[in-house]
């Protein structure tokens, strides 16, 4: 499973990076909100400085909704960097723009995307990426992880190649289960990734062998 960074706060971006388990970045309007990124200019140059951070698949998402606004957009931000995929919203003209990208060689990421029949209409546009939010069905009191292993077997019955990309994470415990239920990808908060850290014992027990190696020095 490829784990990516979701958020747009570049020292974040950064200290995931450095750990060396980074594959790519994720962000959505209101990440770039978050940091105060305003102004198509700005917005162009904050992509462009997360694709020259990190080397892998980087996610930046269409704030258009009809499809020859979303086409413009797509492309406008396709031409950033090669890494750049088009994140278009699960909508009509979505598909219809994520087929129009599949066709001309851009890659795309389907967002928003809570059942599993929607996950078949992506796969069949030819989304490289699909993104089911994960923590908002959980909020719902669904389980959001059963609709990743739903997901997870229709694609692989049906042969379909979009990957699976878990979103909306928001503890350590929801990237595991992600790994269970087949998402090929996690995008997850800097906290949940490094969550993964965290276990008693290995404290209790590195404290213990540190206190030990006193002895032999
Ligand atoms: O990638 C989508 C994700 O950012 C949504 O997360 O926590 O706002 O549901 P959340």
């Amino acid at each position: 499973m490829k784990f990516f960074i979701d958020t747009a706060n570049l020292s974040q971006i950064r200290e995931a990076h450095e750990l060396g388990i980074l594959d790519g970045v994720t962000t959505n309007p209101s990440l770039m909100a978050k940091e105060g990124i305003k102004g198509e200019a700005a917005i162009l140059y904050h992509y462009k400085a997360i694709c020259e951070m990190v080397d892998g698949d980087i996610s930046a998402e269409v704030i258009s909704t009809d499809y020859a606004s979303i086409l413009e957009e797509g492309k406008k931000l396709a031409a950033i960097h090669p890494n750049i995929v088009v994140k278009v919203p699960m909508i009509k003209d979505g598909i219809k723009a994520i087929k129009w990208f599949s066709d001309n060689g851009i890659k795309t990421n389907c967002t928003l995307v809570f059942s599993a029949g929607q996950a078949i209409l992506a796969a069949k546009a030819g989304a490289t990426y699909l993104s089911p939010f994960i923590g908002r069905i959980d909020d719902t009191n669904w389980d959001g992880i059963d609709l990743i292993a739903q997901i997870a077997n229709i694609y692989s019955i049906q042969g379909f190649k979009t990957q699976i990309l878990a979103a909306s994470i928001r503890n350590a415990l929801h990237i595991v289960k992600c790994a269970e239920a087949g998402a090929d990808v996690c995008t997850c908060p800097l906290d949940s990734i490094l969550g993964l850290l965290k276990h008693p014992l290995t404290d209790i027990g590195l404290a213990k062998f540190l206190e030990d190696a006193k002895k032999t020095v």
